[in-house]
């Protein structure tokens, strides 16, 4: 199997990262490239590639908060971006359907989760959808319930872990 590197994103994946995106969903829940351009500006420690021989096969994003749960205006609006949030929220795990199924997205979950602890971070907050509740849980991730999100019109769940200190 091909070697996949998780790193840190660089404005040069910027092309990539923005086609995945594209691929991973539909066009009203999908990021546009200017706003991933922003999101890679503001928040470059928290938004992390894989990547297999120059291509990106999959990336995870998000800023830091300290509110519990995701508002929709964060994802628009990188100045909400409090760097010493006691949350990492996560806006985006994306993986290319090439590279599915190999436990990427749980390698990108986990860098996440233990660049956020070594932080100081509270914890992690995301809202995903009912099918993949269970998909996070297996992170330690908790559903707090249908979020107030109205994101690309879809229903979503508030999901939270706490590190327990
Ligand atoms: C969701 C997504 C990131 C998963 O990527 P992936 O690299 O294939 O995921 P992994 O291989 O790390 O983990 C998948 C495994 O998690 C487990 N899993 C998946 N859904 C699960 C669920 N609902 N409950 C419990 N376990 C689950 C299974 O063991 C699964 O293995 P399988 O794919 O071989 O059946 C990818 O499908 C994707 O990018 N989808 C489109 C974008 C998206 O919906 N992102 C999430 C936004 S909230």
């Amino acid at each position: 199997m091909k070697e996949i590197q998780i790193r840190q994103a660089v404005i040069e994946d910027l092309e990539q990262v923005a086609e995945v995106e594209a691929r991973c969903f539909p066009a009203a829940e999908a990021a546009d490239e200017k706003s991933l351009k922003e999101r890679l500006e503001a928040f470059p420690g928290s938004f992390l590639v894989a990547e297999c021989e120059g291509r990106i096969a999959g990336f995870i994003n998000g800023a830091a908060t300290n509110e519990r749960t995701i508002a929709d205006e964060m994802f628009e609006d990188v100045s909400l971006h409090d760097p010493r949030g006691a949350y990492q929220s996560i806006f985006g795990l994306d993986v290319d359907e090439d590279f599915r199924h190999q436990g990427l997205a749980g390698r990108l979950m986990k860098a996440l989760i233990e660049k956020a602890e070594s932080e100081g971070r509270k914890g992690l907050i995301l809202t995903c959808k009912e099918h993949l509740i269970g998909f996070y849980e297996q992170f330690g991730y908790c559903s707090m319930g249908v979020s107030k999100s109205v994101h690309g019109g879809a229903v979503w769940y508030d999901m939270i872990l706490e590190f327990s200190r």
